[in-house]
């Protein structure tokens, strides 16, 4: 399976969002979307998914161009966690059963009881069920909506930020289960997350979105702080220690204290 973008315009009204966007994507592989805010990373999803329709160019999956196909057809194949959620006063077990229907159409067989059930386990979700979600904290919905992307068995994932609620064992947890998923269902995987030492440690291949188009598509190995630095418009260093990945950004100094000081903290707080 393989995902083509080729020549990818994004127009609303007269703002250009993304331009000239091109990625080969393979399954198997999870992709990390890395970039300042407001690059056009979130367009770029929601562009795949068609959420935003005014688009130019290819969105070939297996060589057949999303962007002819309805929006119901393409929504089998491809799941989409959005960025921010609306409210929707649903009981976690209606969402997830939901989400499993539009795989199946309205009514559930034994075998879409059977994924959503393992989906429940392996989330460890069960003590949820049957809260309204609105009430959820912003991490315990992120895992939710993250475990009704699953249900619907998507051949592409993708991922707005399905982190940036979570502590750092749930935020652990879940980039491990995203990339076992995308492994194991050969899924292709997008995933936009601002945590660069999780995206270089966990990402196949890095895609660098900066001012509406790609500068870089790297494998996650190949990336360095000068291509971080140029990214972001700011010093970076990368430090690997055991295989992990460790960046430092934002300033210099020239002072060696034991104690990290900064020359303005030092005024404040004398
Ligand atoms: N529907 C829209 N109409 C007009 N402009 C939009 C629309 N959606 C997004 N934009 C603009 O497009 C640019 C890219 O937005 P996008 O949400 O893709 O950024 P992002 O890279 O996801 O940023 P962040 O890291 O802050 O989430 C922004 O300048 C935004 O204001
Ligand atoms: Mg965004």
């Amino acid at each position: 399976m393989s995902l083509n973008i080729k020549q990818l315009c994004v127009k609303i009204k007269k703002n250009k969002l993304l331009e000239n966007i091109d990625l080969n994507l393979k399954n198997s592989e999870l992709n990390i979307i890395i970039g300042p805010n407001g690059a056009g990373k979130s367009t770029l999803l929601k562009s795949i998914c068609k959420i935003i329709d005014n688009v130019d160019g290819e969105i070939l999956l297996n060589n057949e161009d999303i962007i002819k196909k309805d929006i119901q057809e393409v929504s089998k194949d491809i799941s989409y966690m959005g960025q921010f959620q609306n409210n929707s006063n649903l009981n976690v077990i209606d969402i997830l059963e939901l989400s499993r229907r539009k795989y199946s159409g309205f009514s559930l067989n034994k075998k879409d009881h059977e994924v959503i059930e393992k989906i429940i386990n392996e989330f460890n979700i069960e003590k949820f069920l049957h809260k309204n979600i609105d009430f959820l904290s912003g991490g315990e919905k992120q895992k939710i909506f993250l475990a009704s992307s699953l249900i619907q068995e998507p051949k592409i994932l993708l991922l707005d930020e399905p982190t940036s609620f979570l502590d750092p064992k749930n935020q652990i947890e879940m980039l491990e289960i995203i990339k076992k998923v995308t492994k194991e269902k050969k899924l292709i995987t997008i995933m936009v997350i601002h945590d660069l030492q999780n995206a270089l440690h966990y990402a196949n291949k890095i895609i660098m979105l900066k001012d509406k188009k790609i500068i870089d598509f790297q494998d996650s190995q190949d990336v360095d702080a000068k291509m971080i630095s140029n990214l972001y418009n700011i010093p970076c260093e990368i430090f690997w220690q055991n295989g992990h990945p460790f960046t430092f950004f934002g300033h210099t100094h020239n002072h060696g204290n034991k104690h990290h000081n900064h020359h303005h903290n030092i005024k404040d707080t004398n």
